[in-house]
């Protein structure tokens, strides 16, 4: 069966980015130009999907708006002739988005499972908002060619320092083939020193629609939250998931540094914005390199 349908999970409380969020959702903060969540969401498109639903919250309308016609805002850009613009801002209406929200935050689970009457019985992505991957071939499209190859669930992972795999998802990889992972174990966010590799889970799922009678009965787990990884590491044990090291570079929107980091590459691939940048990012270099030197 093809995967045709996506959840997008943007419930979150989005703490990391207070005050900033406080009235305005986490998903709708801009890397140069453009929400996080529609890198995410054009990701989706490009690698085939068809139906996408985001599961949304308290303080979330303004998601719903961006991926809505402005009938006034695309008027006013038709008359002035501003015709770039009109087309980035009608970009983010062509796309038919469905929404349903989560009641209470209960965590990644349980919010992928807010959309099961959604997905039905076929296989679905999952793709989170706070990873944005820039690749040759989408993310999730390289996923959806193993699923396709295996028949079985796939979680797009990468390898991150030792000493960063707590605040991941981690998996304990058996053999491998090409850059596809039997895999033994998943954890959830392992205490430091515990991780049993450093492959982690990067925000990219495929799953088989067993994965909601799992998470119908899932208690919770890392953080006091139903966890998607406690459920996918249930279904490894009726049927197999595979864990694909994806290619392509994975930007962490999800907490500050990552996100001035990849506003940094995004701009410095924005050839209007890029000399500026970098003459900018130099002057600070050289006055960094002069303070060390007093
Ligand atoms: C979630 C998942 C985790 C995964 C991570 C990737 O955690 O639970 O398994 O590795 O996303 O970004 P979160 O960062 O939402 O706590």
């Amino acid at each position: 069966m093809r995967v045709k349908k996506a959840i997008i999970p943007a419930a979150g409380l989005g703490t990391r980015f207070l005050p900033a969020t406080k009235a305005i959702p986490k998903e709708m903060l801009p890397i140069v130009d453009k929400p996080t969540i529609q890198y995410v969401v054009e990701e989706a498109i490009a690698s085939g999907i068809e139906d996408i639903i985001i599961v949304t919250g308290k303080g979330k309308r303004s998601i719903e708006d961006h991926f809505d016609y402005a009938v006034e805002l695309e008027q006013n850009l038709l008359e002035k002739g501003k015709n770039d613009l009109l087309e980035k801002v009608q970009a983010s209406s062509k796309v038919n988005i469905h929404y349903i929200r989560q009641k209470e935050p209960r965590g990644l689970g349980h919010a992928v499972w807010c959309a099961r009457k959604f997905i039905g019985n076929e296989p679905f992505a999952v793709l989170l908002g706070d990873d944005i991957v820039q690749a040759e071939t989408p993310c999730l499209e390289q996923l959806i060619n193993e699923y396709e190859r295996t028949s079985s669930s796939v979680i797009g992972v990468q390898t991150v320092p030792e000493n960063q795999t707590h605040r991941y998802g981690i998996v304990d990889p058996l053999m491998k083939e090409g850059n596809c992972y039997q895999v033994l174990n998943f954890v959830e966010k392992p205490s430091p020193g515990t991780a049993p590799s450093n492959l982690a889970i990067m925000g990219r799922y495929i799953l088989t629609p067993e994965i909601f009678l799992l998470l119908e009965q899932q208690e919770v787990g890392a953080g006091g939250e139903i966890q998607l990884t406690d459920a996918i590491q249930q279904l490894n044990q009726i049927q197999s998931v595979f864990a694909y090291d994806f290619e392509g570079t994975r930007y962490d929107v999800g907490e500050k540094l990552g996100f001035i980091q990849t506003t940094i590459e995004f701009a410095l691939q924005n050839e209007e914005l890029k000399k500026d940048l970098l003459g900018y990012l130099k002057g600070i270099l050289e006055k960094e390199e002069l303070l060390q030197v007093n």
